[in-house]
């Protein structure tokens, strides 16, 4: 079997072209959706996906704000900038791209946006929203994979869906969303024992450890749909954590790199402050 390829490309450009004319009815009735992105040093990676995500924002005719600040920033420079934002009647949302110099603290800065323009879904507020089900923001690569999976028609209900990896961003907050969903999950990380013998028993397995390679075809059951969330550079080439040649022949449905997950995670901010915005309209 070869499985079919899961283009989050091609979805998100769909999903993208909706959100245009949502974007100019909000318009229409005088409420510009802004966000605002914060990059804090000169990370090559991080100053590639604010590009990007400045670009969707252009593409769909969110207003975007970059402040870019240097790797020297003190903490309470950046925290009162975010207080500033929080302030701002245009801005629907705040992104501060992660990872932060070492000197700052993440989770103070997480804990300075404002809960209703916290887009990426990091405050604790709304991480503990989406633990308990109630409306509000959803984070943007869970998200985006929820969706991705409902789009291609996948039964997630009673599924055994595993998880590896354990990350805020990411392996935690899928989990949930697939838990949500009346999932079982499992989560598997770098202290689980016998790592193949919880994958092959993944009805859906999502992959979101940063390393290639950590999931071929062994790994997998035959049939079960493979989500691969890792960006690596290997001898440089784009790849994911999944050997994919070889996952593609035993799964039914697996999500490529590039051109898979990574599209959507910014569809799904795009929607984000949109949603935000709504609010003011
Ligand atoms: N760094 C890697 N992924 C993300 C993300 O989704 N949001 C933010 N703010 N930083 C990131």
């Amino acid at each position: 079997m070869s499985a079919q390829v899961l283009s989050g490309k091609q979805l998100a450009s769909e999903k993208r072209e909706d959100m245009k004319a949502s974007v100019q009815a909000l318009k229409e009735k005088g409420v510009t959706p802004g966000l605002a992105v914060i990059l804090v040093g000169e990370d090559p990676a991080s100053q590639t996906y604010v590009r990007n995500k400045q670009k969707a924002c252009e593409n769909t005719g969110i207003h975007s704000e970059l402040i870019e600040l240097p790797e020297t920033t003190p903490e309470n420079e950046l925290l009162s900038r975010i207080e500033e934002l929080n302030r701002d009647e245009s801005i629907d949302g705040i992104l501060v791209q992660l990872p932060l110099p070492s000197h700052i603290s993440e989770q103070s800065v997480i804990e300075a946006i404002a809960p209703s323009k916290d887009v990426d879904c990091f405050h604790p507020t709304n991480v503990g929203k989406m633990m308990i089900g109630e409306e509000g923001f959803l984070p943007c690569t869970p998200h985006g994979i929820l969706v991705m999976l409902k789009e291609s028609g996948v039964d997630i209900a009673g599924k055994h869906a595993v998880i590896i990896g354990r990350s805020n961003i990411v392996g935690k907050p899928v989990g949930q969303l697939l838990l949500n969903e009346h999932a079982t999950v499992t989560y598997c990380h770098s202290r689980t024992p016998n790592l193949r013998e919880m994958t092959r028993q993944a009805d859906i397995l999502v992959v979101a450890v940063g390393r290639y390679g950590v999931v071929g075809g062994e790994d997998i059951k035959e049939g079960a749909v493979v989500i691969d969330v890792g960006m690596n550079r290997v001898e440089g080439k784009l790849r994911g954590d999944v050997e994919f040649e070889s996952a593609k022949e035993k799964a039914s449905l697996i999500t490529p790199v590039p051109g898979g997950v990574g599209p959507m995670t910014i569809t799904m901010l795009l929607d984000n402050t949109i949603h935000s915005a709504r609010k003011r309209s």
